[in-house]
């Protein structure tokens, strides 16, 4: 099989439940980590390893967001071309419906809200020098059971996989990058969903395995991140911030303190303030009698002032102003407004959506 070329499919539909309130009127994948929605740090990975043609699986609630922000794949340099899942039927559902798009030809899977610090050049030449049938990126993780796990026979092969098994046999866990080649689609059609409902892609792979066909494991070195959570998610913000340079595009005036790694995008301003890296401020942004501690990234076109705010990421058009106290290890969606208020009676006045969740002095 021709290897000098692979096809990319990314999912990114899904629920996203455990990311909500965001996840009501947005994706997933498309809530930024230093100001870059997730799904494009996976787009970009693929065109760094040679990928020119990639697939997305999206979902009926986030399809046509997910097309807006993506679009026809030229500003990446790929082509992009969009599959619908009518709902969340498991990453080996995805696998089934991409069969057309993606033909004979080997290709690499990746999960939509997936960040890898090496991107996945690596990974895609070995499987193009490897005579194998499919490829599976390892992590050692502590809580293993929140995963699909691998367990690996004495000489390194793989033996068996279990979607989030209630005794793990292993703290190999799955990372969401696969390579296969067209035996996979042999594999989605044999298996059945699993109690859950699901198609499991840890099935399919075990239905390769059980044929002897080659199924080739790769223990990741650097980190990896899956951003399902708030935690994961500022988690991965720390750590690409981290890896940021120093460079101030915006106006910072002569009052204000912009110590260590900091961006500062196009036409923001920085306003008797002290901004403290690693933090990237968004473009048009307005920072004014504020501390912006260390690992926070705030979006575009949003007003601080007056506030106090480290470890968070607030998104797009959102402001906030005049708040006693630190705001810490926060996420804040679009266009929120956070402050103080002269009506009476003076009171706490929330306007907040399902699965908000505040905490307060
Ligand atoms: P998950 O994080 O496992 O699922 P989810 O996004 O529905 O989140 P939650 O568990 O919080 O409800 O999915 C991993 C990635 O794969 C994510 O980018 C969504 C995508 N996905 C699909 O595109 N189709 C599917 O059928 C499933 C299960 C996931």
């Amino acid at each position: 099989m021709d290897r000098s070329k692979l096809k990319g499919l990314i999912l990114s539909g899904g629920k996203g439940t455990r990311m909500r309130p965001l996840t009501y009127t947005s994706a997933k994948q498309l809530i930024p980590v230093a100001n870059k929605p997730v799904l494009f740090f996976g787009i970009e990975a693929m065109v760094e390893a040679g990928i020119e043609e990639i697939a997305i699986i999206v979902s009926p609630e986030t399809g046509s967001e997910i097309r807006s922000a993506a679009g026809d794949g030229s500003q990446f340099g790929a082509k992009i071309t969009y599959i619908d899942q009518d709902q969340p039927r498991g990453l080996a559902h995805a696998v089934l419906i991409a069969e057309p798009v993606i033909g004979d030809c080997p290709f690499v899977m990746y999960l939509g809200d997936n960040l890898l610090q090496h991107g996945i050049k690596p990974l895609v030449d070995e499987f193009k020098q490897l005579d194998c049938n499919c490829e599976i990126l390892l992590t050692r993780v502590s809580n293993p059971s929140q995963f699909g796990v691998a367990e690996l026979d004495s000489e390194g092969r793989v033996h068996r996989l279990t979607e989030k098994p209630k005794e793990p046999k292993s703290d190999l866990a799955l990372v969401g990058v696969y390579m296969f080649d067209k035996n996979i689609f042999r594999a989605v059609r044999e298996i059945k969903p699993s109690w859950r409902n699901e198609l499991e892609i840890t099935d399919a792979i075990q239905w390769l395995v059980d044929q002897k066909l080659t199924v080739h494991p790769h223990v990741v070195k650097g980190w990896w991140k899956d951003t399902g959570k708030i935690e994961d998610m500022l988690e991965a913000n720390r750590t690409v911030l981290d890896t940021f340079e120093r460079d101030l595009r915006g106006e910072t005036d002569t009052t204000s303190s912009v110590e260590g790694k900091v961006v500062v995008e196009e036409g923001a301003r920085i306003i008797d303030s002290v901004i403290r890296g690693p933090v990237i401020i968004g473009a048009n942004a307005r920072i004014e009698q504020a501390f912006i501690g260390p690992y926070t990234s705030v979006g575009s076109n949003c007003v601080i002032s007056h506030a106090e705010i480290e470890n968070s990421i607030v998104l797009e058009n959102s402001a906030i102003s005049h708040v006693e106290g630190r705001i810490e290890a926060s996420l804040i969606g679009r266009n929120v407004k956070i402050g103080r208020t002269k009506r009476k009676p003076v009171a706490y006045r929330f306007n907040l959506g399902d699965n908000s969740e505040v905490g307060i002095l």
